[in-house]
């Protein structure tokens, strides 16, 4: 009995997922360039993310281009009780769905909204950003806006984990930050580099 229980959450959670993966596909067709990938992150990827932040000194996290939120749900599990997440989704269907799934949590839209939103809510910096956000094919001027907003937010010594497709990037974070390491997960369609930058002191 308690083997079939198991088996029919397993199968719930199936089709959730395959459902969540629909969707998201759905909203690449309609901006692939915003979007930036065809399906949301793998558990290998997540995990390699998330294995990169201290939880413990990791106080206020914002996280950019939640997607269906794969990501939320592990900042939520991993986050300290007296924590906060900012999450911030530009594509309106999308942050929906995080609001849905994730009552009471702060969801905002555009990301280059990052220092008004950060200044509504008093708050003066950041320990960590969890960015999902397609750097290398959103307009150049969003990707500088942003990165610039996030470096002049961290505190000094704070983090930012990002992952892209490719290596294009790591020039335009190593100018902006004291370390960059980069790693690359496989297990992930497609394949992803995870770079962990980490802000002067
Ligand atoms: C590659 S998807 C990642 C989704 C999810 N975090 C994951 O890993 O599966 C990138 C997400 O960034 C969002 N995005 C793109 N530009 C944005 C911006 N300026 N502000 C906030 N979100 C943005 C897209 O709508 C998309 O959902």
């Amino acid at each position: 009995m308690r083997y079939y229980r198991k088996l029919r959450r397993q199968s719930k959670l199936l089709t959730l997922r395959v459902a969540e993966g629909a969707f998201f596909l759905r909203r690449f067709v309609e901006f692939p360039r915003q979007v930036g990938s065809v399906m949301p992150s793998s558990r290998y990827l997540t995990r390699a993310v998330m294995d990169r932040i201290d939880w413990e000194e990791t106080r206020c996290l914002a996280e950019l281009g939640a997607g269906t939120g794969v990501f939320t749900r592990a900042i939520i599990r991993n986050l300290r009780k007296d924590g906060a997440a900012l999450v911030f989704e530009i594509d309106p269907m999308l942050k929906k769905v995080i609001e849905d799934d994730h009552a009471g949590l702060d969801v905002y839209g555009d990301a280059r909204e990052l220092p008004k939103i950060l200044y509504e809510r008093g708050i003066a910096e950041l320990d960590c950003v969890v960015s999902s956000l397609p750097f290398a094919v959103l307009p150049p001027r969003m990707t500088a806006s942003i990165l610039d907003a996030v470096c002049k937010y961290l505190k000094p010594g704070g983090k930012m984990v990002a992952y892209q497709y490719s290596r294009h990037m790591k020039p335009y974070f190593e100018k902006r930050f004291a370390s960059v390491k980069v790693s690359f997960v496989l297990r992930n369609v497609p394949p992803a580099f995870v770079y962990e930058c980490v802000k002067g002191s």
